[in-house]
């Protein structure tokens, strides 16, 4: 099992891809705790862990708010002791151009896409310091590294981590912390479901997908455990595109 004895966060654990991620972690021999807003999905994530004999606690946090975050942060520490592995995956996305979004859209996307990557860095990094070593992998999106329409706050927000990956790799990989990111592309989850239970958007996204079909949770699943993983310990600030193929074009 490659994350033995491992206690690894995940959060918005408790659908889609981080979900996906949370259960193969278990699968790997990993102690899970899910964070996310809605205690239902999280406890179903735990149930899915508990069933295969797999050790998960959910608790339920805003990763928008940093003192909550950190509150969460310091319960984990209390009951597992230490914390080697930080999962940012929670996320949302609103449809909009520059133009139409509004101030308070703009500001959800990058409250929860962006700035919980940071609150939930900044809680968890003192624990990674102290026992120098650590992995973080953030669910960044290929709308990070390429142009996607009617998608500005969520762009700019991906984006940015991208590029806030980078920087916390030069800055803790002296330390013994890994900080690399996963670029998805297009994944089966609630998010996308309003997409992809419409034909013809569907079809536009197979059409660019040179492998044919869309992404299932497992696929991203398997690219978080690598990086969280030892194997992945010559890799710095790295951005795993893990889309199909669409960006290769
Ligand atoms: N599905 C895709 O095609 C796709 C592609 C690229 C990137 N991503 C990214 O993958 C991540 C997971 O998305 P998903 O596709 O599984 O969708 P999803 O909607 O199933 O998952 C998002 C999760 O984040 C949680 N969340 C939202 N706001 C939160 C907050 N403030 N605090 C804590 N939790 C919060 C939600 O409750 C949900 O569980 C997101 O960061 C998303 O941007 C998804």
């Amino acid at each position: 099992m490659r994350l033995q004895g491992k206690v690894a966060i995940v959060t918005g654990g408790g659908t889609g891809i981080g979900q996906g991620i949370a259960v193969l972690f278990a699968k790997e021999g990993a102690s899970i705790v899910v964070f996310g807003r809605r205690p239902e999905p999280l406890n179903e994530t735990v149930q899915l862990i508990k069933q295969k004999g797999g050790k998960a606690i959910a608790i339920p946090t805003d990763v928008s708010l940093f003192e909550q975050v950190q509150k969460a942060v310091q319960q984990v520490v209390t009951q597992f002791g230490k914390i080697d592995i930080l999962v940012n995956n929670a996320g949302v996305y609103l449809p909009h151009d520059a133009l139409s979004a509004s101030e308070e859209e703009w500001n959800t996307v990058m409250s929860i896409d962006l700035k919980g990557v940071w609150t939930c860095a900044k809680a968890v990094l003192p624990q990674m310091l102290k026992a120098g070593s650590g992995k973080i992998v953030n669910i960044a999106s290929i709308a990070g590294l390429i142009g996607f329409e009617q998608s500005a706050a969520y762009c700019a927000a991906k984006g940015a981590v991208v590029n806030l990956t980078r920087e916390m790799a030069l800055d803790y990989a002296p330390k013994g912390i890994n900080v690399n990111a996963i670029a998805p592309g297009v994944i089966e989850s609630d998010m996308t479901k309003p997409f992809l239970s419409e034909e013809a958007s569907k079809k536009s996204f197979l059409d660019k997908t040179p492998i044919g079909r869309i992404g299932k949770p497992e696929d991203i699943g398997y690219a978080a455990v690598y990086l969280a993983s030892n194997e992945s310990d010559f890799v710095v600030g790295h951005t795993l595109v893990v889309d199909g193929g669409w960006t290769i074009r």
